[in-house]
């Protein structure tokens, strides 16, 4: 079945979840501009995360998702709220879904885990989820080590279910090379950073759209918890910090609150703008169905371009 058919939506585009960012603004926007919404979770109370639910159904009725960062101490509250409130769409994260998908898929939860490697999505095939996302390590947020070029085609043929690829992907573009790859879908993070309905503070908007090629970096892989984000005075001096064997908890000291710090006070120095290698190519802020109908369209674009290019090729074979 098709992403589109199985998910209920018009376009084969997922808003990644990204933390105290994809609240129930972002996430209607994306599912009422015909791709699919997701709520993230990270860091909510189940009473939060419940308000958000229903203020994203009092703004569109069509279906959206929620994603699940199963390291959270109250994984097993969220896990169960998913159920009674009806969500359609449940993206899962840090930790493996095992305990929950056969309570979420007799509730008639489509259930997608988000893995950076073919191991993981082998084990995820295993247990029976609906499809996955494969993110490469170009991504913004908690990244893997493959590259989405290298990552999606063997995911593809590792799995029988459908795969949505992530990282990387912010055009038309990206997304036509997604489908050549073996994708079905695509998951959008960065990109939809810099929209006007995204609720960060417009200085991390504005740091994303200023961000070239270059200037994110990962931080915490002396951890095991690798992030990517913007270059900056926090980041440049956790890397100083990680480079002299820092201890642990300096370096949480350093970490703790920066994603708050960035988003709802606007300070891109101290705090961590979480944002993916595909930046440099994000020059404006735009609305969440510009972005998704723009996509589509130079997506369409670009298919027509392969096959002009691979059928010039053949005619010179020939
Ligand atoms: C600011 C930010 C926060 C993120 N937070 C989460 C999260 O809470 N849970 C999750 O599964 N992925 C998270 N991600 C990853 C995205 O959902 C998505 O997979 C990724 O951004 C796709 O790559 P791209 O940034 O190159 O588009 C985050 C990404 C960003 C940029």
């Amino acid at each position: 079945m098709s992403i589109t058919k199985l998910l209920g939506i018009e376009y084969p585009i997922l808003q990644g979840a990204m933390a105290q960012i994809a609240l129930a603004e972002l996430a209607a926007a994306v599912s009422n501009a015909g791709g699919l919404g997701i709520i993230a979770s990270g860091g909510f109370s189940a009473e939060r995360l419940r308000e958000e639910i229903h203020k994203c159904r009092s703004l569109t009725d069509r279906p959206f998702g929620v994603n699940l960062m199963l390291m959270a101490p109250n994984r097993d509250e969220l896990a169960q709220l998913v159920v009674d409130e009806g969500v359609k769409v449940v993206t899962t994260g840090a930790g493996s879904p095992k305990n929950y998908i056969q309570m979420w898929q007799a509730a008639g939860i489509i259930v997608i885990p988000v893995v950076p490697s073919v191991q993981i999505a082998r084990k995820m095939a295993a247990l029976g989820v609906d499809a996955i996302v494969a993110e490469g390590t170009e991504a913004g947020g908690h990244v893997g080590e493959t590259t989405t070029m290298a990552l999606i085609p063997q995911v593809a043929d590792a799995v029988t279910i459908p795969v949505i690829a992530a990282g990387g992907i912010a055009d038309g573009r990206g997304m036509a090379a997604a489908f050549a790859l073996g994708a079905q879908g695509v998951q959008v993070g960065t990109r939809f950073l810099a929209t006007v309905e995204c609720p960060a503070h417009e200085r991390f908007k504005q740091a994303v759209v200023a961000a070239q090629d270059g200037d994110t970096l990962v931080t915490g892989r002396s951890l095991g918890v690798p992030v990517r984000s913007i270059k900056n005075k926090m980041t440049l001096e956790y890397m100083k910090l990680e480079r002299e064997n820092a201890d642990k908890d300096e370096l949480e000291l350093l970490a703790m609150g920066s994603l708050r710090k960035a988003v709802l006070e606007g300070d891109t120095e101290n705090g961590s703008v979480m944002a993916g290698q595909i930046a440099g190519l994000v020059r404006e802020i735009t609305t969440v169905r510009e972005v998704i109908t723009s996509m589509f369209a130079e997506a369409k674009y670009a298919g027509r371009e392969v096959s002009r290019l691979t059928g010039e090729a053949q005619q010179q074979t020939v």
